[in-house]
Formats: structure tokens, sequence, C-alpha cells
């Protein structure tokens, strides 16, 4: 069995970052989104792996390369414009060939072995399996209808009045019919060919699509806050130890990771967080659930709940907060003589400032 990951996209849900970088690599625990989702692909037992890129392919192929070292064999395959996760299914057809696969959303994270899934696929002869999560307001998914035995009934795309509470998570499983499927269907009104259709085209005509309940940990990064939480939840299984220097007037608490270089002075550090390699925490408050990604400055600050990433500098800003801060960003206080806040951020930023 091969996997199609899908990394292109257009990821107008995480701006400003998918101005300068793929969301497939936010980083999550100091990891991107993309290498946990090769994990869960590698840990399926699958190594033949084709990834859809778009216009940020050349950083994904860097950021990624060939995935030998993981023991992984990746195809990558251009896709010019994001026309629908059906249409990436329709231009992978060469790497596929007529063998089952794994297709699986590049900016979604799931904390379950796909084994269960991947094996209740290979035994069924289904044509597709649709990994299904109950959510609390199915309204902004795609919704499953499902019958006794399992087996998908209908599909429908953010319903008002969803009938079950069993949402589309982004892992599908399908057999070579579904690439007819996607051959016969159109574009929607948004102008995508849309998988949920092609999976609807596979029902109409007859094909058996099952489903799969997934009970653990999933979560879509497609938002800010999507990527705070996941990184939250990954942090609390995060292996503590302190492979750089914690001075002796600095104290650790909780599930601490100090990566190789980084230097922590005179610093309160609550877990579970990260300071990543190479940075530095001066006289600061740092945690819980926070990242701090490689090479970073730290200093008289605080600092809980987010995600620095990497280079990032925040010098005597108290109380930052369930924030993402992008690569080489710098936060300090304005000058005390200039009464007055400054800001140099990019297209589609959110800040909110105290006014106290
Ligand atoms: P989405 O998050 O549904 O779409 P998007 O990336 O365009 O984001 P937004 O809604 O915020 O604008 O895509 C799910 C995954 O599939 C994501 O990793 C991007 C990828 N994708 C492709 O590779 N090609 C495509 O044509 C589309 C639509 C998505």
């Amino acid at each position: 069995m091969k996997a199609l990951i899908l990394a292109g996209g257009s990821g107008t849900r995480l701006r400003p970052f998918s101005h300068t970088m793929a969301k497939q690599l936010v980083p999550v625990a100091n990891r991107p989104v993309l290498r946990h989702v090769l994990d869960a692909v590698r840990q399926a037992g699958i190594t033949k792996v084709g990834i859809i890129v778009g216009t940020r392919g050349d950083e994904i192929r860097n950021a990624i390369g060939d995935g030998s070292a993981q023991g992984l064999d990746i195809t990558f395959i251009p896709q010019a414009v994001p026309l629908g996760l059906a249409h990436c299914v329709m231009i992978a057809k060469d790497f596929l060939g007529d063998e089952s696969f794994l297709m699986y959303l590049g900016d979604n994270i799931i904390r379950e072995p796909l084994s269960g899934f991947v094996d209740a696929f290979r035994d069924s002869g289904a044509d597709a399996q649709i990994l299904l999560s109950q959510v609390p307001d199915p309204r902004q998914y795609g919704v499953a209808e499902v019958d006794a035995h399992g087996r998908i009934t209908a599909l429908v795309e953010k319903p008002s009045e969803p009938r079950s509470d069993l949402a589309v998570v982004g892992l599908y499983l399908f057999g070579p019919a579904i690439h007819t499927a996607v051959r016969s269907i159109a574009p929607s009104a948004r102008g995508e060919l849309e998988i949920t259709d092609a999976v609807q085209w596979l029902l109409d005509s007859g094909h058996t699509v099952l489903s799969h309940r997934l009970r653990g940990y999933w979560k879509d990064t497609g938002r800010v806050e999507d990527v705070l939480e996941c990184n939250r939840v990954f942090l609390e299984d995060l292996e503590p130890a302190v492979l750089g220097k914690v001075d002796d007037q600095s104290e650790t608490v909780g599930r601490v990771l100090v990566e190789e270089g980084a230097v922590v002075h005179a610093s309160r550090l609550v877990g579970p967080l990260i300071v990543g390699a190479g940075s530095t925490v001066t006289r600061s408050l740092v945690g819980p659930y926070t990242s701090i990604g490689s090479d970073c400055r730290v200093e008289d600050a605080s600092i809980g709940y987010s995600i620095l990433m990497e280079r990032v500098t925040v010098d005597g800003v108290r109380n930052l907060h369930g924030s993402l801060i992008g690569r080489d960003s710098v936060i300090t206080p304005p000058s005390p003589a200039c009464g007055t806040n400054q800001v140099v951020i990019g297209d589609h930023s959110r800040l909110q400032i105290c006014q106290h």
C-alpha cells in the first residue's frame, strides 16, 4: 500500500504564516506538522509516499528530503493550482497505479496508530474506508451517515442540520475505483474537485464505502488556535531532558526539554515546554505549554501557551499568551520616551495590545 499526503493548498485560514511558509511546516512541539504525519504513515508500515506540493514545493522538499533517513521512499508530485482534494488523486494516478492507498491531509494530526485502520481496510475488500470522529458541532465538517454495519450511506459537506455527529477526518483509504470517481465528478461551486463528491459518486454507483471510528485525538491544524492546542497536546507527552545548560539560579517544574546548546539563566521554566537548540532564556518565566524554537532569545519576559518559531526575540515583554510568533520576529516594548506602540507586521496579522 502507498500513501498520498496532501501538502499543497492555499492555507488562507493560517495567514499570515501561509504568506511566507508552507502551513504543513508550522512546528508543533518543535517539529513540522508534516513530520508528525510522516511518522504516523511510517508507523503504519507504509514506506512508498507521494507528497502533493503546491507553490511552496521547494521549501517542503528541503525540509523533508527524500525520506531515506526515516526508511521512506518519497516522491514529490507538483500541483500547479490547488484545484481540490480529488484533483490531487487525479494528478497522482501515475504514482499510485492500481494499488490501494492511504490519503492523508498533510495538515491533520492524529495520535492513534493507523495500523488498525489500514489493516481493517486490507481485509475488507471495500472500495474505500473513511476515518470518522465524533464531534460536538458537526456543522463545520463533512458529515457521514453510517448504517448499522458501519457502511457509509451518505456524505454531506457542512450540513446546516447534520444527521449524525460523525465528522470526516482527513484520512481516507481508497482502492482503484476512486480513479474513475475523480474523473466522473464536476467542480463544486467553489471551483474545486471535492473528495466528498468523489466518495458520493462511489456510493451512488454501488461501491462499498466503510467507516472506521477514531477514538483518540485528532486535529486539523488549519487555524492558529488549532496549532496552539495541538502543541499543548504533544507537549503533554514530552520526554523531559536537559541537554543544554540550566544554571543554578533557575528552576524547572514538570516536563521540560532544554535542547542542545540552549542556555537558561535565572529563569523559571514551568513544563510542559521545550527550549529549542541554541536558544537563550534569561530572567524570564516560561510555560506551561510553550515551544521555543531554535536560536531564539527570550529575556526579561514572561510567556505561556505559545509557539515561537526559529530565531524569535522576545525582550522585556510580559504576559505573552496564546501567541504564534513567526520566524525572525522581534518583540520588545516601546522605548519609554516615545509613549506609543510601534508595530511592523505583515498582511492578515492579528495583534491584541493590552492598554494597561
Ligand atoms: P484545506 O485545509 O482544506 O485547504 P487549504 O490548504 O487551501 O486551506 P484553507 O482552507 O485555509 O485555505 O486542505 C487540506 C490539506 O490538503 C492541506 O494540507 C492542503 C492540501 N491541499 C492540496 O494539497 N491541494 C489542494 O488542491 C487542496 C484544496 C488542499
